[in-house]
């Protein structure tokens, strides 16, 4: 069964165009029905308009982060939406949002958690010398990168990889595992659990 998935983001949006495309293309039965990003210039509400997506930009740094997350909950709400996907969303939700919306976050994060939690996490499996790294899919608690585990995909790092070149090795996996967990997700939600 599908999910009305909202999609949050701050940047880029290429996990939330791979979504997009997933749902469009039948290998989702879900749909993304809103995109909302805390930056108006994010490059991803773009790409969000080109596929007639509905957009919705909530400004988090005027708004004190009680308003900011009750704004959020009241267009999520508002939308029908049942599954919340975090995909390059670089702002931290509460424990009192999140509590509303239980097993109904994900986010997506470049390495294989709990290593290298929080920013450049490509850069610190580098300057660790790591012989590998990756991405992880989890539900999203209010501690940062720190929700339970759904999926990971390990990815390997070789001498000849710097921080560039290790994100696009780990972007292509994260693409490929948010759709994975998503697809798991349809199927558990159809038998009434997640
Ligand atoms: C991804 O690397 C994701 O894992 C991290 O932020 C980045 C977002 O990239 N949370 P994009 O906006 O999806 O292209």
């Amino acid at each position: 069964m599908g999910f009305k998935i909202a999609i949050l983001i701050s940047g880029r949006g290429s996990n939330m165009n791979n979504i997009i495309e997933a749902c469009n293309n039948k290998k989702l039965c879900s749909s993304v029905n809103l995109v909302v990003s805390n930056k108006s210039d994010a490059h991803g509400l773009k790409v969000a308009s080109k596929y007639k997506i509905k957009t919705h930009i909530l400004d988090g740094k005027n708004l004190a982060t009680e308003n900011f997350e009750s704004l959020l909950d009241k267009i999520l709400k508002k939308n029908n939406i049942n599954l919340i996907c975090l995909a390059g969303f670089m702002k931290i939700l509460s424990k009192k949002f999140v509590k509303k919306w239980p097993k109904m976050i994900l986010n997506i994060h470049p390495s294989i958690l709990p290593y290298f939690k929080g920013l450049n996490a490509q850069k610190q499996a580098i300057e660790n010398n790591a012989k590998y790294s990756g991405c992880t899919v989890h539900f999203v608690n209010e501690v940062m990168d720190g929700g339970e585990i759904i999926d990971q995909k390990i990815v390997n790092i070789s001498t000849h990889d710097d921080e560039d070149s290790l994100s696009k090795k780990i972007l292509m996996e994260e693409h490929k595992l948010y759709i994975k967990v998503l697809k798991r997700l349809e199927k558990n939600f159809g038998k009434g659990k997640q």
